[in-house]
């Protein structure tokens, strides 16, 4: 909890102090909100950032890109080849980088489609079971109807990837990563649950901010990003943890959504 307090003497009518008052007020909402607004802040400068440093970075790299392509698929260079390959795929890596800067800096929602999260979910599972199998852990989808909504359906695949991959990461091998889809009490719920290690105290105040991580080689992105794109969408990211793993729910509340 955190307090501010003031002391006043109390005085007699000569002025002789007889005793004192002390005011205190819990204000524990008030700093909260405080730390919050500079945080949003923060992530607003990152934002403005991001957009420069994105639309200069990003044309050079498509066009390295397909220059590297032509040459990977051109036959005189095959000696070269598996070179050609890992500078392809650290280039993606650069590229995939360059686009979660361009999704903190977006402050506008894209254009919206009448879409059925189901479908945006069934979309993303191939990636991610390659990605699973990579670590021997499995993943499973768990889709109940719901209704169809207005969304950005690639933000809302990037979203679910960035969750579903911090699942991934976190699990050792026999992992299982769920993700669910369900409608509760006129939202549509999108779960992603691991059975990881878990999140620290320490780690849960700060994983939203941009650049924080606890791993070798991630930039600590990828839930800023959700988070950005979550409220470019109306929806809220909430979690629960232990040490038999994580699950974050994002509530979309359908209002004006529905379609
Ligand atoms: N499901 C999870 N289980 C355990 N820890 C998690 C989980 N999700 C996030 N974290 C913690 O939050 C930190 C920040 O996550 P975030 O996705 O923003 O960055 P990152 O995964 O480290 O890097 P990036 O997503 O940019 O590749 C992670 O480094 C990790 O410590
Ligand atoms: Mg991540």
């Amino acid at each position: 909890m955190c307090t501010a307090s003031s002391i006043f003497p109390i005085t007699d009518e000569r002025g002789k102090v007889y005793g004192i008052s002390i005011l205190a007020r819990d204000v524990t909402a008030e700093r909260t909100m405080e730390r919050e607004s500079a945080r949003l802040e923060r992530l607003s400068v990152m934002g403005q950032l991001a957009a420069g440093i994105g639309h200069e970075l990003r044309n050079p790299l498509t066009t390295v890109r397909g220059f590297l392509q032509f040459f990977a698929g051109n036959r005189d260079m095959a000696a070269i080849h598996p070179q050609l390959a890992i500078m392809l795929a650290d280039l993606e890596s650069a590229h995939a980088i360059v686009s979660q800067f361009l999704s903190l800096a977006r402050d506008s929602v894209g254009e919206t489609r009448c879409a059925d999260l189901n479908q945006v979910v069934q979309g993303v599972l191939p990636m991610l079971r390659a990605d699973a199998l990579i670590r021997a852990c499995c993943v499973t989808a768990h889709l109940r109807p719901v209704p169809r909504q207005r969304l950005v359906e690639g933000e809302i695949a990037q979203l679910i990837l960035n969750l579903a991959r911090n699942g991934l990461q976190a699990m050792a091998e026999g992992g299982v990563l769920t993700i669910s889809t369900e409608e509760c009490d006129g939202a549509v719920l999108l779960k992603v649950s691991d059975t990881g290690h878990g999140i620290a105290k320490g780690v849960a105040g700060k994983m939203w901010t941009p650049f924080f991580t606890t791993r070798d080689g991630t930039v600590g992105l990828g839930l800023a990003v959700c988070e950005c794109i979550a409220k470019r969408q109306g929806a809220t990211i909430t979690f629960v943890t232990s040490e038999q793993g994580s699950t974050f729910t994002v509530a979309f509340q359908r209002g004006d959504r529905a379609c």
